[in-house]
């Protein structure tokens, strides 16, 4: 799966197959490029965290402690001269966000290596995944007034990507007008002519082959890197498509790659590296548009690395991953975490389809012959198109119409065979009518649920279906009900902190148009761009990131959860039509007529970031709220160290609450059997500079009595800190068929409103 992603269209699919694959369990593939030798065929690299306050004084510096017990450890039977072997087997070492190293070990030196004084923990290492020109319009961006003028376009912050590299040469990456990156900052490019690098690409650093290259083979990191904080390009597009200007969200931020994923995926040791790099260099934000299978954080290197870049003051953004629509999908779900998911934007490529019975079907498509208007063309329904073999007396002169069409080569392989064209229907992935649209070579287009389902009905109806296509080759905005929850971004519970509700927040992640190297292929048949349309939480990801670099530059002094709770607490949950957010995930009958999302899909909402750089009131948290949060999941002592190394223990008492008494700016409140009352407890803090009422208003499902105390907020300078408790009490004794409902609180005034999603569950 992972090696699927040496081609960029490969890596379309990718996202595609992420969403319909549960996980399996990647052994990690030794990186020969990293090597100096040949590993021993049953050696597998660990990350080993090390408590450095423990270190023996007869070791002069950690890098001797961590070669000795390497040598202890791990007697290699390589070893004709030791001392160099085994410090060339130590892969990373960890010095910022966390102590240790990364080497390569049997199973049971692992074992042996675990046991060593001041060794913490020994984590296998994983394998992660990777999971514009209209989006920061669609945020409510616009140059001329409001946020971008407020916070100069987030001149000067510096937004870490940990991703597959970079394509310097991009004109999104051209440095005109931008100042000097600050004189505290510490990163650089190495591996790539120092030319290369300038004021808007101030660091490039690869961490998966040696001698480095941070150059981008793939594309993901460039496209990620440009969304976030990419310069402004006119007349950007992918062909004839999403043409305009093309910016990222914080176009004068500055951006420093740090490549830690290949065609084999993103490895936890490289990626902790990337981190701890990151953080020594300076950056004010990371982002991540990864993710593997959720682990309880003292199993989860990747929780420990965050956890440490947090505590270091940086905000880091996560992908929420591309698993949904099912329950339960949501990965990167520790409370010092940002979890993006993907919102659906108010733009299409519309095309469209014909049928036999005169019918029109409007698809989405990026086909570019504009001329293409084909005669009515016989249909063969084809269930899964991705296994088929294409043999040309079934498909040859015909349209294939795919009920699981698999991903762009499909495309190919039909035009092989001899195709005329491709339908791809999608009618059983449960995709509403929103769409991905890829950039096939023949004529094409995807259809969503509700039009598929006429398409299948009509081919049931008639001995020899037909139809033909049109191709306006346009791209229309403002027409389409947006923000939606996209099917395929994750969704809670979370399975790992159930009483923490993840994602966070939507950002703009379907059809996503950014940055592209002119050397990769934008699809199948060779045809390139400096500009394609990706879809995923991957791209979802740096959106909330440039979000988070331009509150960072207007309010340098705030921490990472009081940036999140920003851009949470005035997240829109209504669309451009004032409806609820609609989720593509939910079966529904028609296109006017989609399910409103829950937040175990949107979070608090879909980010508004000229509302989050003024919210009123912000919910901070710090390294103390997540170790009483990790007490009260019962972590022990020694678990607690891997996170804060000179920790005494867990306060006494715990925060009455349990997890969910954590400071957060979202609620998950857990009714069972005995419990029928919930009290939580939260503490705001003022960041608005005049004095301000507020009032709470509430919103909670029947059968939920909610009391709040006290109701109003009075503040009259800035920074001061107000708690209020809130009791949840179920008075039916078990709620009417419903295992989950949802609610909201929010403090109001008029020229705020600081509002929190509720989550109920009854078990
Ligand atoms: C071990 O290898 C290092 C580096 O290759 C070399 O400098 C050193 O002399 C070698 N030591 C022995 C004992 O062979
Ligand atoms: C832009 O920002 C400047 C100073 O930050 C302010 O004086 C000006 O009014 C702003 N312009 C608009 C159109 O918001
Ligand atoms: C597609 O169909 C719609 C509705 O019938 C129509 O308004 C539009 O012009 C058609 N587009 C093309 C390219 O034929
Ligand atoms: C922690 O331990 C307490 C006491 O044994 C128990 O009541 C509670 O359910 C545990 N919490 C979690 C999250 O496991
Ligand atoms: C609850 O479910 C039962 C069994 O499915 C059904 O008979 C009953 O009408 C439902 N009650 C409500 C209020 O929906």
């Amino acid at each position: 799966m992972v090696s699927m992603i040496s081609k960029p269209l490969q890596c379309l699919a990718l996202l595609f197959l992420l969403a319909q694959l549960t996980d399996s369990v990647f052994t990690p593939k030794p990186k020969n490029s990293i090597e100096h030798h040949k590993p021993q065929p049953s050696s597998n690299t660990y990350i080993v965290h090390v408590n450095h306050l423990l270190k023996p004084s007869r070791f002069a510096t950690l890098d001797h402690w961590y070669k000795s017990m390497v040598a202890t450890h791990s007697p290699s039977p390589l070893a004709t001269n030791a001392t160099a072997s085994e410090s060339g087997r130590i892969l990373y070492t960890y010095d910022t966000v966390m102590h240790g190293f990364a080497v390569r070990l049997t199973a049971g030196e692992a074992r042996s290596m675990s046991r060593a004084a001041g060794v913490t923990a020994v984590h296998e290492a994983r394998m992660y995944h990777l999971h514009t020109t209209r989006s920061p319009g669609f945020l409510g961006l616009d140059p001329a007034y409001g946020v971008w003028n407020d916070t100069n376009f987030g001149d000067g912050v510096v937004i870490g990507i940990i991703d597959t590299g970079i394509w310097p040469e991009s004109l999104s990456f051209d440095d005109t007008g931008l100042s000097p990156v600050r004189s505290s900052w510490k990163g650089g490019c190495v591996g790539l002519d120092a030319s290369l690098c300038n004021n808007k690409l101030v660091g490039a650093k690869d961490f998966t082959s040696s001698p480095p290259n941070p150059r981008d083979e793939i594309g993901h990191g460039t496209h990620v890197a440009s969304t976030a904080a990419g310069s402004e390009v006119d007349g950007a597009g992918l062909f004839m498509f999403a043409r305009g200007t093309a910016r990222g969200v914080a176009p004068k931020a500055r951006i420093a790659m740090y490549k830690s994923c290949d065609n084999d995926g993103c490895s936890d040791p490289a990626i902790i590296a990337a981190i701890d790099a990151a953080v020594r260099d300076g950056v004010d934000i990371i982002s991540m548009s990864l993710g593997g299978r959720p682990l309880a954080f003292h199993d989860d290197s990747l929780a420990i690395a965050t956890f440490g870049a947090v505590r270091a003051g940086v905000f880091v953004a996560l992908a929420a991953a591309n698993k949904g629509p099912y329950p339960n999908t949501v990965t990167n779900v520790a409370p010092w975490m940002t979890t993006v998911g993907a919102g659906g934007v108010d733009r299409l490529f519309p095309a469209n389809l014909t049928l036999g019975n005169d019918e029109v079907l409007i698809g989405q498509s990026l086909y570019t012959n504009k001329a293409t208007r084909t005669a009515m063309t016989p249909l063969v329904l084809i269930n899964e198109c991705n296994k088929e073999s294409y043999s040309p007396d079934v498909v040859m002169g015909k349209v294939v119409v795919c009920a699981k069409y698999g991903g762009a080569s499909t495309g190919l392989r039909v035009q092989n065979a001899g195709g005329s064209g491709l339908i791809g229907v999608e009618e059983n992935a449960w995709h509403g009518d929103g769409v991905d649209v890829e950039a096939y070579t023949l004529p094409s287009l995807i259809l969503g649920r509700s039009k598929a389902m006429k398409l299948t009905e009509y081919i049931k109806s008639t001995a020899s279906p037909v139809a033909s296509f049109r191709f306006a080759c346009e791209t229309v905005s403002g027409e389409n009900r947006a923000p939606t929850a996209v099917f395929f971004s994750s969704r809670g519970p979370n399975l790992i902190v159930p009483k923490l509700l993840k994602p966070d927040v939507l950002a703009p992640g379907l059809n996503i148009l950014a940055a592209w190297p002119s050397d990769i292929p934008v699809s199948v048949d060779g045809r390139t761009s400096e500009y394609n349309i990706l879809s995923g939480t991957s791209m979802a990801c740096p959106h909330a990131a440039g979000v988070a670099a331009l509150i960072r530059k207007k309010h340098s002094d705030w921490t990472p959860a009081m940036i999140r709770s920003a851009m949470m607490t005035t997240a829109a949950t209504l669309d451009n039509t004032g409806r609820d957010i609609a989720d593509q995930g939910v079966v529904d009958t028609g296109a006017a007529d989609l399910t409103s999302a829950t937040p175990l899909a949107t979070g608090a909402g879909h980010v508004r970031p000229q509302l989050a750089v003024d919210p009123g009131l912000v919910y901070d948290a710090g390294v103390k709220d997540y170790v009483d949060f990790l007490c009260s999941l019962n972590y022990t002592v020694e678990q607690l160290r891997l996170f804060v190394p000179d920790i005494a223990g867990c306060p006494s008492p715990l925060p009455a609450g349990g997890p969910a008494d954590l400071n957060y700016p979202s609620f998950v409140v857990a009714f069972n059997g005995r419990t029928r009352v919930r009290t939580l407890t939260r503490t705001v803090t003022k960041v608005y500079e005049k004095p301000e009422k507020y009032i709470v208003v509430v919103s909670a499902p029947a059968g939920v009595k909610v009391t709040v105390s006290p109701a109003t907020l009075e503040f009259s300078k800035k920074n001061e800190k107000k708690s209020y408790t809130v009791e949840f009490r179920s008075v039916a004794r078990r709620h009417v068929n419903q295992s989950l409902d949802f609610g909201h609180i929010s403090w109001e005034n008029r020229k705020h409103q600081v509002r929190s999603p509720v989550v109920f569950m009854w078990n």
